[in-house]
C-alpha cells in the first residue's frame, strides 16, 4: 500500500521500551523501577473510589494534586500541569518547542526517547556529548547548544545518574536564548533539584514523574512546573482528559505520604552507596549516580558479554549499545535481596584471581 504517513514518521525507527518479561522468578532490574510497593495510603485511595467515579470523566485539570505540587514548591496553581506519566508531559514539551526551523539540543547520552520526540515534530537535534570517564557537562554547552530554540537536561542524567552542579542549571537558564527542559525523573533520590530555579527563570520547565520515586510506574503520572505563561501554552496541547481518576486520587494520597516515601528513599539510597561499593571491590567503573540506579563498567569492558551473562541467569539489567555507552550497562536499585543475588553473579564472573 502507499503509504499516508507523513515521511518523519515512515523513517522512524521508534523507542525499544526496556523488557517487560512475564516471568516470574526473575531479578529485574532494568527500568528503574521502585524495588517497593506505593505508599499503602495510595492503595488505600484506590479502593475507596467508586464506580460513580469511574462512570464519570475525571477532572481536567487534576486540580486537587496541581494544587498540592503548587504547594508543596511554593509556586502558584497556574505553574503546575499534570500528565499522563512524564512521557506526556514530556510530548506536550517537544510538541511546544520543537519543528523543523527550531532544533533541540540534547545531551549524549542521555533519555533516548528525546531524538525519538524530536524526529516526530521533524525537528532538528544538536547532540552535545558528555565529557571524559564522569560524563560531565562540557564547559561550553551554551556554545553548542546555540541555534537551538529547545534544550533538554536530564539531573540526574540517564543513563549515567550524573548529577550536574546547580549553579550550572542556572547559567545555562540565564544563557540560553531559548527554552530549557529540565527532566528530573530521578531527582527525589539526589542530594538537591531544581524546582526552586522555575521562580527564577521563566524559560525553564521542570518535569518529575511518580514513576520511580513513588513507585507508580504502572499507574502512569507526571507533572511539570514552570512560569504561568508555559504551562497555560502547555495546556492547549494536551488530551483533554490526561490523567485519569484512579491516578488522580492515589497520586495525591502518595504524595502527601512524606513519611513512607522518605523511608523508601533512605533504603533506595543506602543500598546504591553499598551495591556501588561492592561491585567496585570487584573492579567494576562507576560513574558517580544520584540516582536509583548505576552506570557500571565491568572490569573487562564487556557490558554486552556482563549484560547477556546476567540474562542467561535470570537478571535483567539495561544495556546501551555504542561507543561510549557499550562498556557499561545500567543496573536499577533492587531490593537488598535482589542486589546480592547480582553482586552473588557478577563476583562468579569476575572475581579476582
Ligand atoms: C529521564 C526520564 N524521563 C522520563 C521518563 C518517563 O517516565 P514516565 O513516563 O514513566 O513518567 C523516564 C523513564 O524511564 C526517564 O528515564
Amino acid at each position: 500500500m502507499k503509504s499516508y504517513f507523513r515521511p518523519e514518521i515512515d523513517a522512524l525507527a521508534g523507542y525499544t521500551p526496556g523488557e517487560q518479561p512475564k516471568l516470574r522468578r526473575l531479578v529485574k532490574l532494568n527500568t528503574n523501577e521502585n524495588p517497593y510497593p506505593p505508599s499503602p495510603r495510595a492503595m488505600e485511595a484506590i479502593r475507596a473510589l467508586s464506580g460513580e467515579s469511574l462512570r464519570r470523566y475525571p477532572d481536567p485539570a487534576a486540580d486537587a494534586l496541581c494544587k498540592a505540587v503548587a504547594e508543596r514548591y511554593g509556586v502558584g496553581r497556574n505553574q503546575v500541569i499534570a500528565g499522563n506519566g512524564s512521557d506526556d508531559i514530556l510530548t506536550m514539551v517537544f510538541r511546544a518547542f520543537t519543528a523543523p526551523d527550531r532544533p533541540v539540543a540534547v545531551l549524549d547520552p542521555s533519555y533516548s526517547l528525546y531524538p525519538i520526540l524530536a524526529a516526530m515534530q521533524g525537528a532538528p537535534v544538536i547532540r552535545i556529548p558528555l565529557a571524559g570517564d564522569d560524563f560531565a557537562l562540557p564547559e561550553d554547552i551554551l556554545e553548542q547548544a546555540k541555534g537551538a530554540n529547545f534544550l533538554a537536561i536530564v539531573r540526574p542524567n540517564a543513563p549515567t545518574g550524573t548529577l550536574f552542579p546547580k549553579e550550572d542549571m542556572r547559567k545555562i537558564c540565564a544563557g540560553f536564548d531559548g527554552m530549557v527542559m529540565i527532566d528530573e525523573a530521578y531527582a527525589d533520590f539526589a542530594a538537591d533539584d531544581c524546582m526552586d530555579l522555575v521562580k527564577e527563570f521563566p524559560n525553564l520547565v521542570v518535569s518529575r514523574t511518580f514513576s520511580k520515586s513513588y513507585a507508580f510506574a504502572g499507574m502512569r503520572l507526571g507533572y511539570a512546573v514552570s512560569s504561568p505563561e508555559v504551562i497555560y501554552g502547555l495546556g492547549k496541547l494536551k488530551d483533554s482528559y490526561n490523567v485519569d481518576a484512579v491516578a488522580q486520587a492515589a497520586g495525591l494520597a502518595a504524595f502527601e505520604d512524606v513519611d513512607y516515601f522518605h523511608q523508601t528513599l533512605q533504603a533506595i539510597r543506602r543500598d546504591r552507596e553499598d551495591l556501588r561499593k561492592k561491585l567496585q571491590e570487584l573492579g567494576f567503573k562507576i560513574v558517580p549516580s544520584e540516582a536509583n540506579f548505576l552506570f557500571a563498567a565491568p572490569p573487562d569492558g564487556d557490558g554486552e558479554g556482563y549484560f547477556r551473562y546476567l540474562r542467561e541467569n535470570a537478571v535483567i539489567v539495561r544495556y546501551f549499545p555504542g561507543p561510549v555507552t557499550g562498556s557499561y550497562v545500567r543496573i536499577t536499585i533492587g531490593t537488598p535481596e535482589q542486589n546480592a543475588e547480582l553482586l552473588a553473579l557478577t563476583a562468579t564472573r569476575y572475581k579476582k584471581a
